[in-house]
């Protein structure tokens, strides 16, 4: 699963972007509320919990105390001193999960999805038999999404979700489904995935995986690259569980890497080859997956040349 521990004080990271970023973030929960937020039902008292405890995690913990210049605490609210709004620390129950999920992308270069756990291991598991507990996502706040609609994604089993990810099944399922439900609440993870995008936007909410393998799309060359639209996309997530409502919150950062920039600062030979590396390792069809077929040879071909 290629995943390490997490110094929890390095949940979630600010860079120079963080600015620039809200601004963009708060333009899409306005464009596309539907779609930025996801919640399968707000009347359960189990998803509001949740939810709430993320938001009071964070706003009430979390980042005035991690970041006080940028968070300032003042008896129940929390300044944020780079837009100048005021959010309160704590949520009371009548506060709607959506609203709780509206602010969260306002104030954090993050996307954030809340994964509970089915209650259908709970008789085996009287049985004797083995915990079968899978999780379910109730609800997300996404706006830089990278070629997948979260909204389809909601109400779906963690395999479900990655039917379209070549291997998983095979590979990952169970090792992940036991992940899941042995995580303790203090314990934080992370890894990290990286892809190569043409013709995207941070805000990628489309369906991407179906287009390389169904071979509907057509092979760059050098020159059909667009530099200023072609950058390395890697995503920094991490994992763990609320204590209280035993939610697990899978959360990502993006980071968007000009494709020039990583050349001129000599990495392309690292990233060609890294490239290269996707065609040969265990599951193959992953350079399908990402779209390989379109950009790799264009790009690989800019990078060493
Ligand atoms: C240890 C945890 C996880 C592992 C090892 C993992 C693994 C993967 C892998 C290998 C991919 C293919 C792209 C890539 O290289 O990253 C992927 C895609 C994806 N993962 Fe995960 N994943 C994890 C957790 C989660 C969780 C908790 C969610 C919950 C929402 C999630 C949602 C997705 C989605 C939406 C995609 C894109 C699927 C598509 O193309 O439709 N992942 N994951």
């Amino acid at each position: 699963m290629a995943i390490e521990t997490l110094d929890p004080h390095d949940l979630i990271l600010f860079d120079k972007t963080y600015r620039e970023r809200l601004d963009i973030r708060k333009n899409l929960v306005k464009e596309h509320p539907q779609k930025i937020i996801g919640i399968t039902n707000a009347a359960d008292p189990r998803v509001g919990a949740a939810v709430r405890e993320l938001y009071q995690s964070l706003m009430g913990n979390y980042l005035p105390q991690r970041y006080p210049t940028i968070f300032e605490s003042k008896d129940s609210s929390v300044r944020n001193t780079v837009t100048g709004e005021s959010w309160p620390t704590s949520l009371t129950d009548a506060t709607t999960a959506r609203r709780a999920l509206e602010i969260l992308p306002v104030n954090v270069d993050e996307d954030f999805f809340i994964l509970l756990p089915d209650n259908q291991g709970d008789n085996k598991r009287l049985a004797g038999d083995e915990d079968e507990t899978t999780y379910i996502l109730e609800a997300y706040s996404a706006c830089f999404p990278s070629g997948f609609e979260p909204q389809h994604k909601l109400g779906k089993r963690l395999a479900s979700i990655h039917d379209p990810v070549p291997g998983y099944k095979e590979r990952l399922e169970k090792s992940m489904d036991r992940f899941f439900r042995t995580l303790p609440p203090g314990k934080y993870v992370r890894r990290v995935n990286w892809a190569v995008t043409v013709d995207e936007e941070l805000y990628s909410n489309f369906d991407k995986s179906g287009n390389a393998m169904t071979e509907e799309c057509k092979q760059l060359g050098i020159d059909d690259l667009d530099l200023n639209k072609t950058f390395l996309r890697c995503e920094r997530q991490t994992l763990h569980r609320l204590p209280q409502s035993n939610a697990i919150v899978f959360a990502f950062h993006t980071y968007l890497y000009p494709l020039e920039q990583v050349k001129a600062e000599g990495l392309g030979e690292e990233l060609a080859t890294a490239i290269d590396g996707l065609t040969r390792g265990n599951t193959p069809d992953i350079f399908l997956y990402k779209n390989g077929p379109k950009w790799a040879e264009a790009v690989k071909q800019y990078l060493r040349s």
